[in-house]
């Protein structure tokens, strides 16, 4: 008799700690927008956008004002913001100019085998979901395996896009396939021409046919490359439900109205329970729309009207919580996976891209501009309101704090770039953990970033650095994003050394003059890098030529190839 109540008091113990336990599991709503600058937030100094959602978030929490995207492309920022570790360790890290999926059909995507914090709050019986892009490919083998879906990694709704948008995604817009540009007329135009003389003054004798034959092969081409973009947006604009297809090409003019609805749905649902929600908007990426409510109402034309639907949705996010009575229960996070992507323009003049602020440059670039992004964290009564961190953080950060607020250890069979930066937000400690950032280029170690753990410097070395073109701009209009391989750098040797506390605009490099210390602070830089360098292994890569080249057979399509692929299946949430 005892015992029989010895045991069940102490079952009633466990089940009261597990309970407590529970109840003190916070739910994540983690908001993403895509390629928003810095600079186009109120609370970030905008002065003519208006984003007073945002800014309110900004004002109950904590405003991050040193906060780095892991990359400066959207595949590899969103593979480290998901796992907590640099996309090298994932494989999302091109040895060539391409640096991000580009079609829907490809056999590349972040690696089953990778841990994402939606996985372990999958284990710790959060309810998940995914709203809205994202880009971190579908399949592997067949044109429905789903090897690389978001279900594979912890999200058991998705409602979204398996790619980007783009501007294929909307009639009018252009196209980003440029292929035109990689067939060689001019060389074949030559040698056409060349052969042609050869012949007529009869130093050769070419039969006519060939000259003819390769002269329709070349119209073959264009009309082919000409077709192949017109089809495009049946192979990439494609919106899911889960596993299905439900509308190919995707309208994009409601989708963050529909999202949004989806996400206030997905909170209802799950108000009872632990929850995360992901969502990742379209918005303000190219093609950029806006729904009818948001058109005009921005001095920045179509961009500040995007600009404006995503604070209105972050609005209606909150307001849900609000009525839910969550917030108290509820980590906000905002961020962009990189800086505004200076290079759209659109083909009528129209500027569609958006503001870094002070800072250099932009997406596709390791300058301040491309990497050093929007970071605001609320949680009423958890995270002391009205602050700023100004001390280096990174999107990367996310994985180990979510994974511990959940309940669960980090991973310690892999490398973890983040650090739980609770302390940090709650006011424990004053320094972040981050000594060293290591920032890549696709493949390329380009750039490094170390804050002294007894200074206020944040020193930052360059190794190499892309060529703007035209020159007197700090963007690569020639070809739409900076690369990173030789032909579109400029190595240094020795670094580009700037001061970020000074110089946050990375205006003037230090040298040995400038900077006594100069060559001693590069020295310890370069100890750093053989160490990190020492703990990447060798993986697959997932952006390689072969895993990003649209293969036929992996295509997705929700109705029979002659009908092109082409449904408008998804009126319900129309
Ligand atoms: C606000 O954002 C817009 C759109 O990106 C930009 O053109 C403008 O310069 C920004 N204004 C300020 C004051 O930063």
């Amino acid at each position: 008799m005892k015992s029989w109540w010895l045991l069940s008091s102490l079952l009633l113990l466990e089940v009261s700690c597990v309970s407590l336990q529970e109840s003190n599991k916070p739910n994540f709503v983690l908001m993403m927008v895509d390629d928003l600058g810095i600079g186009d937030l109120g609370c970030y100094g905008n002065k003519t956008l208006r984003t007073p959602n945002i800014d309110q978030l900004a004002q109950e929490g904590v405003k991050l004002t040193h906060h780095i995207a892991a990359a400066s492309l959207c595949t590899p920022s969103r593979a480290a913001f998901l796992t907590g570790r640099y996309p090298i360790r994932s494989g999302i890290a091109g040895t060539r100019e391409i640096g991000v999926f580009i079609f829907t059909a490809a056999s590349g995507g972040l690696p089953s085998k990778e841990v994402t914090f939606a996985k372990i709050a999958k284990q710790q019986g959060y309810e998940t979901a995914l709203i809205g892009k994202w880009h971190l490919g579908l399949n592997c083998e067949s044109s429905d395996d789903h090897c690389h879906h978001p279900s594979v990694h912890g999200f058991n709704y998705f409602f979204g896009i398996p790619l980007t948008n783009m501007r294929d995604c909307q009639p009018g817009h252009g196209t980003v396939f440029q292929i035109h540009k990689y067939i060689p007329y001019g060389a074949m135009g030559i040698t056409l021409v060349t052969a042609a003389l050869l012949h007529y003054s009869g130093l050769i004798t070419i039969r006519r046919g060939l000259i003819l034959s390769l002269m329709s092969l070349l119209v073959m081409i264009t009309a082919l490359t000409a077709g192949f973009v017109k089809i495009i947006p049946y192979l990439n604009c494609v919106l899911m439900r889960n596993h299905r297809v439900v509308e190919q090409p995707y309208r994009s003019e409601n989708l963050t109205q529909r999202m949004t609805h989806e996400a206030v749905e997905f909170i209802e649902r799950n108000s009872a329970k632990p929850f995360l929600l992901f969502f990742s908007f379209l918005q303000v990426h190219t093609a950029m729309f806006a729904s009818a409510p948001f058109r005009g109402t921005s001095r920045h034309g179509i961009y500040g009207d995007a600009v404006h639907e995503v604070d209105w949705s972050v609005g209606q996010i909150m307001q849900t919580l609000d009525r839910l009575s969550l917030r108290e229960n509820t980590l906000v996070y905002l961020t962009s996976d990189q800086g505004a992507h200076l290079e759209e323009i659109s083909a009528t003049g129209e500027v569609h891209r958006g503001w870094n602020g002070i800072y250099k440059a932009g997406k596709s670039t390791n300058w301040e501009g491309g990497i050093r992004v929007p970071g605001i964290l609320s949680w009423p009564g958890k995270i002391p309101g009205g602050r700023q961190v100004d001390e280096p953080t990174s999107n990367m950060d996310l994985f180990p704090t979510v994974v511990r607020l959940s309940g669960a250890t980090v991973p310690e069979d892999r490398e973890i770039d983040g650090h739980d930066i609770m302390d940090l937000l709650q006011g424990r400690v004053e320094r972040s953990k981050h000594e060293f950032l290591f920032h890549y280029c696709n493949a390329y170690l380009n750039a490094v970033r170390w804050h002294p753990q007894n200074s206020s410097a944040v020193w930052k070395a360059f190794y190499f650095t892309p060529n703007f073109y035209p020159e007197n701009e700090t963007a690569c209009f020639h070809t739409h994003v900076c690369f990173c391989t030789s032909n579109y750098v400029t190595y240094h040797n020795p670094p580009l050394l700037f001061d970020l506390s000074r110089d946050p605009s990375e205006s003037t490099p230090l040298t040995p003059d400038t900077e006594p210390d100069f060559y001693s602070i590069l020295a310890v830089m370069e100890e750093a890098v053989e160490r990190h360098r020492s703990l990447v292994k060798p993986v697959d890569i997932q952006v390689s030529a072969g895993n990003v080249m649209w293969k036929p057979w992996l295509q997705p399509c929700c109705s029979t190839l002659s009908q092109l692929c082409q449904c408008q299946q998804d009126l319900l949430s129309g």
